[in-house]
Order: C-alpha cells, then sequence, then structure tokens
C-alpha cells in the first residue's frame, strides 16, 4: 500500500455524511489523546496529515483519509471528560452508526496507551471488537515514555489486563520514534489485500 501518497478526503460530523462504502477501510480506535492522529501521520510519514493536540478531543468528527485501494478512517476519541453529555452521546452514535453501517471494514486498530492500563471504556471497545466479525489488532501507544524496567513490566501487566480477548496481537508503538510502524504498515497492507 502506498501510505506516501495519503490524502484528506472528508469530515464526517453526522452518519449521513459518510462517504458511499467502496474501498477496504482500516479504522484507528481509541480514548481521546491517545494518538490516534500521531500514529496516522507516522505511518503515512507525514507531519500534519491528521490534526494533532494536545487539547484532547481535538478529532470530533469521523475523518477519512484516501489511499490508492484503501481509506484510513480517524474515529473521534472517546473517554474525554470535559466534554457535554450532548456532545459524547453524539460522538458514541457516530462510532456506533459507523460500524454498523455494513461498511468494508478490513481491520480496526485499537490504540491502547501502553503506560496505563485499559480504562472501562477501552475494555467495552475491546468486548464490542471480540464479539464482532471485525479483524482487529492492539496499538501499543507512547512506548518512548516507558524505560526498559518499566516498559518489561507494562507488558506482562498487559498481558493480564487484556486475558479476555485471546490470541490478538499487540504491537508496541511509538509516533515519537517510530516503533511498530513497520509492523502495522505490514497488518494493514495484509488486511487490505485479503
Ligand atoms: P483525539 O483526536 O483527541 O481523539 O486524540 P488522538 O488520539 O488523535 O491523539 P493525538 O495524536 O492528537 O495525540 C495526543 C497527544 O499525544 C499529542 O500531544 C501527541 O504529540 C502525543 N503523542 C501521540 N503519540 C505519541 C507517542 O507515541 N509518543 C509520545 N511521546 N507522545 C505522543
Ligand atoms: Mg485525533
Amino acid at each position: 500500500l502506498r501510505f506516501d501518497l495519503a490524502q484528506f478526503e472528508l469530515a464526517a460530523a453526522m452518519l449521513p455524511q459518510l462517504p458511499p462504502s467502496s474501498d477496504a477501510e482500516i479504522v484507528f480506535s481509541g480514548r481521546s489523546n491517545v494518538g490516534k492522529s500521531s500514529l496516522i501521520n507516522k505511518l503515512c510519514n507525514r507531519k500534519a496529515l491528521a490534526r494533532v493536540s494536545n487539547t484532547p478531543g481535538k478529532t470530533a468528527t469521523i475523518n477519512f483519509y484516501q489511499l490508492p485501494g484503501a481509506h484510513l478512517v480517524d474515529l473521534p476519541g472517546y473517554g474525554y471528560a470535559k466534554v457535554s453529555q450532548g456532545e459524547k452521546r453524539r460522538w458514541a452514535n457516530l462510532i456506533e452508526g459507523y460500524f454498523e453501517s455494513g461498511r468494508r471494514i478490513a481491520l480496526v486498530i485499537q490504540l491502547i496507551d501502553m503506560r496505563h492500563p485499559p480504562t472501562a471504556d477501552d475494555l467495552g471497545m475491546l468486548q464490542y471488537l471480540a464479539h464482532s466479525d471485525f479483524r482487529f489488532i492492539v496499538a501499543l501507544t507512547k512506548s518512548d515514555k516507558l524505560k526498559p524496567m518499566q516498559r518489561k513490566k507494562r507488558m506482562e501487566e498487559i498481558e493480564q489486563e487484556l486475558s479476555m480477548i485471546e490470541g490478538v496481537a499487540y504491537v508496541p508503538f511509538s509516533s515519537l520514534n517510530g516503533e511498530g510502524a513497520a509492523e502495522v504498515r505490514d497488518w494493514i497492507s495484509k488486511a487490505v489485500e485479503e
């Protein structure tokens, strides 16, 4: 897949704005601020394809990026405390609606901050994916922030924390130093080809 040719396609704030489902879609899901937009930029070797911000809740729409033969889909981050109930409801409906609308979803990349135990929302999302027919992998983000000993400890803990989803692949990932980027690109290419 030509990640270097990625282009912004559109931002959908409501379900009717979703583009027609055509090429395979690769979906990036995770809580607000976990690093979804940064991961997309890293995969595509671009600084500002997807907007990154220190302010959580930046991506409030479903953002589509077009590659030849595939779309990358940046979901709004869930779990951000400081947005209104109404806005949270809107995001939840948008995300649920997206997954349930029968699109060609080839792979879901669920992002979890490697430093912390998964949140209740993360676990809910993982349960949902495990019970769905979607193929998915877990990207453990911000791996650069852990020292070797902490990292070893977290890897062991994560295995326990995510033990209810069997056989899923975990990829430590850093948008800072590029760890895991090649592996995630491989998962995506494989999923799109099949
Ligand atoms: P929303 O759009 O709010 O859902 O957030 P997001 O998941 O798209 O996160 P985003 O990529 O905007 O990153 C949030 C913050 O984390 C930014 O300050 C990034 O620079 C930082 N960040 C993301 N990935 C990494 C990483 O791998 N390592 C480090 N050190 N910082 C990261
Ligand atoms: Mg984002």
